[in-house]
Formats: structure tokens, sequence, C-alpha cells
């Protein structure tokens, strides 16, 4: 292991890759990284060495902030956020209390009339707003009178998906953290959606049994079948994250070799592609791929939308890949954020089921967390992918998976999958995952 750092090599280390990414971004539209609200088009995606230089400053500034808080003030500093920030999360999602403040940079609102658009109580409306405030969600304007937006509260109204977003912080992951050990207890080892803390929560709220569970089964994406709001809902949510840096899905595409004519497939399968997002880029990007099937469950395809400039090239068919063989044929198949939402027995029924489609040399790309080792030199990305983790089995009862736990999941399914390369780009959080079927 390195030796520890000073101090004060931290605080260099920062101040030397703050000025790298002040240099390297001068003069850029939409990168000053400032919190000032300005209306500044999307920041466009820093260049992988400037990506290299912000993760050590970050990561430099989170290991100071932990040594110079100390032990006690530094788990303080984890847990005591948690609570308020649900509640945050909570009032902008059920109160829509972004939206009710001018989105012109500079303009404020009073927290009085705040509060009368918002139909919440004065009082509570500033508490929480100043509570958001601290942690750096919205400015004040005047203290204590009225407030306004800076440029992470601005995403409330300029991003449309970011409602969805908040529910799902406010209500679905703190709902089923609190249900987390009790899953455990009542169903120690199971790998069954429905035994995921999530579902156990679900169960809870609605009234039902956790004693006697009907149909194990049955999971998250089960539940919210029945609810065209909650589908929609899911579905914004991940459009939302598919567009942030680090989750672009462009990594993905930047890492298919299909710029070569010979490499490229003329037909792809997007397995579980929900709105289409990425069948979308691909079409968009590479002419050579004639034709993209984006497939999920009825009712998700039910609600998707070809754009005017695909159609012809795109289309959407309903597939369940839990219970049906895969019967569209194509060159290569892709999966994104797909196998983590499930634990090791299931991964291999949708492997299982995809395999008698498969021909000798046909590609499966899969766009996913590759566990690395925990790292000492980088907490940030361990704390990232490590949270995932801990989120799929919340929800899923799903897992992110390491290279070892992604061949063992492969050669069960069928021996003729071979892993021929794993990359993770620079910058991103997935990687890229290249396998082959063979005969
Ligand atoms: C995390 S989303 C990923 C969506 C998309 N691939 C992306 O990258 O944005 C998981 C998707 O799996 C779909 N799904 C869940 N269970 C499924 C099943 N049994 N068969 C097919 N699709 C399923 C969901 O409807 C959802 O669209």
């Amino acid at each position: 292991m390195a030796p520890e750092r000073s101090i004060s090599e931290l605080a260099e280390l920062i101040q030397k890759n703050a000025k790298i990414l002040e240099d390297g971004t001068k003069g850029q539209r939409g990168i000053n990284f400032s919190l000032t609200f300005t209306l500044s088009p999307a920041a466009p995606k820093l260049d992988a060495s400037l990506e290299v230089a912000k993760a050590e400053a970050i990561e430099a500034a989170d290991e100071l902030k932990a040594r110079l808080l100390g032990p006690f003030l530094y788990l303080g500093s984890l847990v005591l956020p948690v609570p308020p920030t649900i509640v945050i999360c909570s009032c902008l999602y059920h109160f829509n209390i972004g939206s009710h403040i001018p989105l012109q940079p500079g303009s404020s609102i009073t927290y009085e009339d705040l509060a009368a658009r918002c139909g919440m109580p004065l009082d509570d409306l500033r508490r929480v707003v100043q509570a958001a405030v601290a942690y750096r969600i919205f400015e004040e304007d005047t203290p204590d009178i009225s407030v306004k937006h800076n440029n992470i509260s601005a995403l409330f109204g300029l991003a449309p998906g970011m409602a969805d977003v908040l529910n799902q912080l406010a209500e679905d992951n703190p709902a089923g953290a609190m249900k987390f050990v009790e899953s455990l207890r009542r169903y120690p080892g199971s790998g069954e959606p429905g035994h995921s803390a999530r579902m156990v929560a679900e169960r809870a709220e609605r009234g039902l049994s956790n004693d006697e569970v009907a149909d194990p089964t049955k999971g998250f994406f089960d539940m919210i079948a029945e609810d065209t709001a909650r589908v929609t809902q899911f579905r914004n949510m991940m459009d939302m994250t598919t567009k942030q840096p680090g989750y672009a899905a462009s990594y993905l595409l930047d890492s298919v070799p299909w710029d070569d004519a010979t490499r490229c497939p003329k037909a792809i399968v997007d397995i579980a592609g929900a709105g289409g997002d990425v069948s979308k880029q691909i079409l968009r990007r590479y002419a050579g791929v004639e034709k993209a099937t984006s497939v999920d469950l009825p009712e998700v395809v039910e609600i998707a939308e070809v754009p005017e400039d695909l159609q012809g090239r795109l289309n959407f068919a309903p597939y369940n890949f839990l219970t049906e063989t895969m019967s569209h044929e194509a060159d290569a198949y892709v999966f994104r954020h797909i196998f983590h939402d499930w634990s090791d027995q299931y991964a291999v029924k949708i492997l299982k089921n995809l395999a008698p489609a498969l021909r000798a040399g046909t590609r499966i790309w899969i766009n996913e967390v590759v566990l690395p080792e925990l790292s000492a030199t980088d907490h940030i990305n361990d704390q990232r992918q490590r949270s995932a983790d801990i989120m799929m089995k919340i929800a899923f009862n799903g897992k992110e998976r390491s290279r070892r736990g992604w061949e063992n999941v492969f050669a069960e399914a069928d021996k003729r999958f071979r892993i021929q390369s794993i990359v993770q780009p620079k910058g991103a959080i997935d990687s890229v995952i290249e396998v082959v079927f063979d005969d």
C-alpha cells in the first residue's frame, strides 16, 4: 500500500489539478465550475486527461475532508445528512418547490410567496429550503427573506426528468433501505426479486403480508407494471441517468469497432431497451447498422415511440427475457444496465433464453459495471460503484459483478459464451464487455 500522504500534499494535489482544469477549459462555453445560475448550455464532456485531473482533485478533496474532520465528525458528516436529504428531496418533489422559483438568472422569490405557491407552511418551507441551501441547492438572495436558483437547483426547472429522479431519491430508495435488514433476516440468501428490501417495503405499505409471499419471482418491475405512471416515471429516471457524464451511452458507442464496416452488425437487438434511447443513438451514429429492434416488456414498448428520422430502421417489440427464448435474429445483441437488476440465478436464465438465437461468432455487448477490487487511490469510484451494488440489492435483489462474477454467470449459462474483452473507457463508470458465442 502506498504511504499515506500528508494533508499539505493532498492540498497541493487539489491545487495542481484545479489549475490543470482551469487552464484546460479556459474560454470553453458551458464550463466555468461555478455554482451561479447562468443558463449556460449543457456542460460539454471534458476530454480524458481533464477527467483524470477532475477525479484526482475530487479524490484528494474527499480524503482531505475525512482527515481534517477526524473519526467522529467524519462519521457524523456521512450520517447526519441522510434524514435531511430525504426530507429535502421529498419536499422538492411533493411541493414542487423548484418550479415556483423564477428560472431567470438572478431572479428571486420571497419565502412568503414561495410558501403560498407551494402550499407549505411558511416556517417549514423556509427551514427546508435553508437546509437545501446549506447543501448547495438554491442560494439565498436576501438572508431569511428570499431565495433564488443556483446552477444545481436550476436542474429542477431545466431537466424535465428531475421530478422522477427526486421521487426515486425521496420515496423508493429510502423506503427500501429501511427494510434492508428485515429482508435479510426474513429471506436469507434469497435471489428472488420478490424478496428484495424494496418489495418488503412495498408490501408493508400496501398492508400485504411479508410472512407469506405468494409469488417471490415477482419483483419491482411486475409491481410497477400495473401502473402506467410508475412505468413512465422509471423510464424517465433511467433516461436522465443515461445522460449523466460517466454513465453516458456514448462510452459504449465509442468502444464498439463499428466504424469498420467489416465488423459493423447490420441488425442489432437492444434487449430491455426501455424507450429505445441506446438504439436511437446507435442508429444515428452508425449508418452501417441497418436495423435495430428494441425489445422490452409489453407495457414498456407500448408507450415507446419511433422518431421521424428513424422510421423504417428502428422498431419496438415485446419480449420477456425471463419467460421467452429470443426469436429476433441479429448480428449483435446489446444489454445496457440489465444484468445488475438480477441475482445470478436470473442472469443465467436471461442468457439461457438468449442462447438459442445465437450463431457462431455472434457478439453480445454488455454495458455495465465490472467491479474492480477496492482501490487505495479511488474511493470516489468505489463509493459510487459499491453504493450502486447496495442499491441493486435493495431494489431488485440484484448485484454489480466483478470480472469473476461475470465469468461465473456466463459459464453457468452456456459454455459457448466467451468473454473477449472488458474495457472501461476513461471517465466512464460502466465497462463495455464484449462476449463472443463460440460453436
Ligand atoms: C434499468 S432499465 C435499462 C433500460 C435501458 N437498457 C437503458 O440502458 O436505459 C431495465 C429495463 O429492463 C426491463 N425489464 C425488466 N424485466 C424485464 C423482463 N422480464 N423482460 C424484458 N425486459 C425487462 C425494464 O422494463 C427496463 O426497461
